[in-house]
Formats: C-alpha cells, sequence, structure tokens
C-alpha cells in the first residue's frame, strides 16, 4: 500500500488542508492519507485552541467527504511529546510493507535535518512537501536533498486566523467544511468564555434540535453581520438568544410576553426577550429588541432587527418553498429581504388562516413604503 502521513495540530482543520490531502492521495496515488491529528503539546499550552479529543472529531467530520482519508488518533493516545520517527515505527508496524509518504509544509523543510533520527525517517518515508505561495523549490532541495514536491500552494487559509474569527464573531463560510462549521459552533470551544456559559445553559433549555437550530442561526448572523456592516458581537449575542423562551411552556410565555392576545407561534420572542435580561443579565437595548421581533418585525425595524430576524429564518437547515427567494433577496438588501420574507409569511399564515400579529402588519406595509420610496 501506498501510505501518506499528514500530521499537524488541526486546530481546527480547515479547506486548505483538505485540499492539500486531496491532491495528494492524487499525485502520489497513494491508498490511503492518514491525517495524524498530534497531541497536545506540554512546551506550548495554548488556552484558546480546542481539546485534542475536540480536534481530532473535527478532522473526523472532515475526513467523511474525502474518499481515501482516515484520521488517527495514535498521536493523541499515545500523549506526551510526538516524534515522527516513531509515529512511523508504530505505522510500519500497522502496515508491514506500505511505502510511506510524508507530507510537509516548505516551512518545515530548513529544520527538517535537525529532526529526531532524521536519517530514519528519510529511509523509511518520502517526503512530500506542500510549497507554500511565493516559495521556491531550488533552495528547498539543497537544504534537505531528496524531495517530492505538490502541485498545490496552500491557500492562504490559516488555523490561527479561523480561530481569532471565531472568537471576534466574524463568519468563516467556505473556510472549513460546512460539518465542521456546525460542529464548532455548537461546541463552542473557540468562542469567548460568556457565550460558551450562555451555550451551555441554552444546551439545558431548548430541545437539542432547537439548539442545533440556534447555532446554526449564529452561523447565518456572523455572514450577515459582515456582509452589512452590523456589530458582530451583538449579531452574535441576539442570534444565540433569539429562541431562549422557546420551550418554556406557552402559558408561562403569555404571561412574560405582555401581549394582550394569544397568538402562541409568536409568544416567544417577546418573552424570550424578557428572559433574555432577567435570567441571562443582558442588558443592552439593540440585542433585546432585536430576540422580541424576530417573529413579527416591526415598522422601523434597526439593522440588528432585520439581520436576526432574516438569519432565524433563511439559516442552511431551512428548507420551505420560497427560502431560496428570500435568501436571494437578502443578497440586494437586508431591506428587501425583509419584504419578501414578510410577504411570504402573510401569504402562509392567510391559507393556514392563522391569526396575523398587528406588528406583523405594519412591518410589511413599513417596508412596502421604503421600496416604494427608492
Ligand atoms: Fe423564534
Ligand atoms: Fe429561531
Amino acid at each position: 500500500m501506498r501510505i501518506g502521513v499528514f500530521g499537524g495540530s488541526f486546530d481546527p482543520i480547515h479547506s486548505a488542508h483538505l485540499e492539500i490531502a486531496e491532491q495528494a492521495i492524487g499525485e502520489l496515488h497513494l491508498d490511503k492519507l492518514i491525517i495524524m491529528v498530534a497531541g497536545t503539546s506540554p512546551n506550548k499550552p495554548n488556552a484558546e485552541a480546542a481539546p485534542a479529543e475536540m480536534r481530532l472529531k473535527m478532522a473526523g467530520i472532515a475526513a467523511k467527504d474525502i474518499p481515501g482519508l482516515e484520521v488517527c488518533d495514535w498521536e493523541i493516545v499515545r500523549g506526551g511529546m510526538n516524534y515522527t520517527a516513531e509515529t512511523l515505527d508504530a505505522l510500519e508496524t500497522a502496515y508491514p510493507g506500505s511505502e510511506f509518504y510524508l507530507i510537509i509544509g516548505s516551512d518545515k523543510v530548513p529544520g527538517l535535518k535537525g529532526w529526531y533520527r532524521y536519517e530514519d525517517i528519510v529511509s523509511r518515508a518520502k517526503i512530500a512537501v506542500v510549497l507554500r505561495e511565493g516559495s521556491d523549490r531550488t533552495g528547498l532541495k539543497e537544504e534537505a536533498g531528496d524531495l517530492l514536491f505538490l502541485s498545490v500552494s496552500a491557500r492562504g487559509i490559516s488555523a490561527t486566523e479561523i480561530r481569532q474569527r471565531l472568537f471576534s464573531g466574524l463568519p468563516v463560510t467556505g473556510m472549513v467544511p460546512q460539518g465542521v462549521e456546525d460542529f464548532i459552533y455548537e461546541q463552542g470551544f473557540y468562542f469567548p468564555q460568556g457565550i460558551r456559559e450562555i451555550q451551555s445553559r441554552l444546551r439545558a433549555a431548548l430541545t437539542p434540535d432547537r439548539y442545533s437550530h440556534v447555532c446554526r442561526v449564529m452561523e447565518q448572523a456572523a455572514d450577515y453581520a459582515e456582509r452589512f456592516g452590523v456589530d458582530p458581537e451583538k449579531a452574535r449575542l441576539a442570534a444565540l438568544l433569539h429562541d431562549c423562551a422557546k420551550c418554556m411552556d406557552k402559558k408561562e410565555q403569555f404571561a412574560l410576553s405582555g401581549e394582550s392576545e394569544y397568538i402562541p407561534a409568536i409568544l416567544h420572542a417577546p418573552a424570550g426577550a424578557v428572559i433574555a435580561r432577567t435570567d441571562y443579565g443582558i442588558e443592552d437595548p439593540e440585542v433585546l429588541q432585536a430576540i422580541r421581533l424576530h417573529c413579527t418585525g416591526d415598522e422601523g425595524m434597526s439593522d440588528l432587527d432585520m439581520l436576526i430576524f432574516l438569519a432565524d429564518m433563511t439559516e442552511h437547515g431551512r428548507d420551505f418553498p420560497s427560502v431560496n427567494a428570500i435568501r436571494d433577496a437578502v443578497w440586494q438588501s437586508l431591506e428587501h429581504g425583509m419584504l419578501v420574507a414578510l410577504v411570504y409569511e402573510d401569504r402562509y399564515l392567510r391559507e393556514k388562516n392563522a391569526a396575523i400579529h398587528p406588528a406583523a402588519g405594519r412591518a410589511i406595509q413599513y417596508f412596502k413604503r421604503k421600496e416604494s420610496a427608492l
């Protein structure tokens, strides 16, 4: 068998890693490529980095989509310092008679000769180098002799940048596979402590499906916040808490809502704004208003209000008819997205003979006036 080994901390695994993996499998004609997820290095403790077990799970989620890709937990299980030579020892025992290819970044080449048991490594594995953009292979050959080169040049995505973006509420759409993004948002390990605390309380207050929906709304809200220049941290907080009262008893929701008419489907929005303040300690009136208006909308909505309303309706798990028409409308503007979404909702409620909240009626008229004023 021809086996590639691609090691790293994968914190998190991202699209550039996967591009390298696919290219390596094709160009080196590998039967399999093993993603070797490194254990936590005792010399580089990093409070913000994900635990080994989470890095392993993310790699597993990503690998499912690529034939030939496998994830190995050997370095993590073994613990302590991991040396490539020892990893190769273990792989030779597991796959006797195989040909091994070690995939490394060109930035690792200058230090290669200093690796523990270097001669042993190069006598047992061929080294395949991924060129970083702008690096030149002639200098590399002189430094480390017999090298293979992969014709991918690692795209400008770095795990550090991904972690920083997630910490600040910026989107990572397309930088990691969708399944990995969902996992990161649900687990929250790259988010600030305050967000993680709310997440753990919501996990107890909501059903698992509702909690997953809330996390997808956070993803969509991050994306819209960047697209429309809305404060990403407010967007994240409002998205996270928008359905915080959804799984409470309807009568309790009604009592909290301050509504005079009992319209069950929308009560959790005004009730949620109350719970967000009293139970989760959120004082920001803009965030509370976005939670309150996320079902009905209203006239004079702020960008944040519209963003949460639309992120809730268009998160990637939604598949009702017209959802794509609403997504397309949001590309034009938040206001246009609102109009298309409200018209859809109004028609849907009328068809079901369901009650329409007065705020929804005001909202639809408001966005119609705005559109005709253009
Ligand atoms: Fe809701
Ligand atoms: Fe929702």
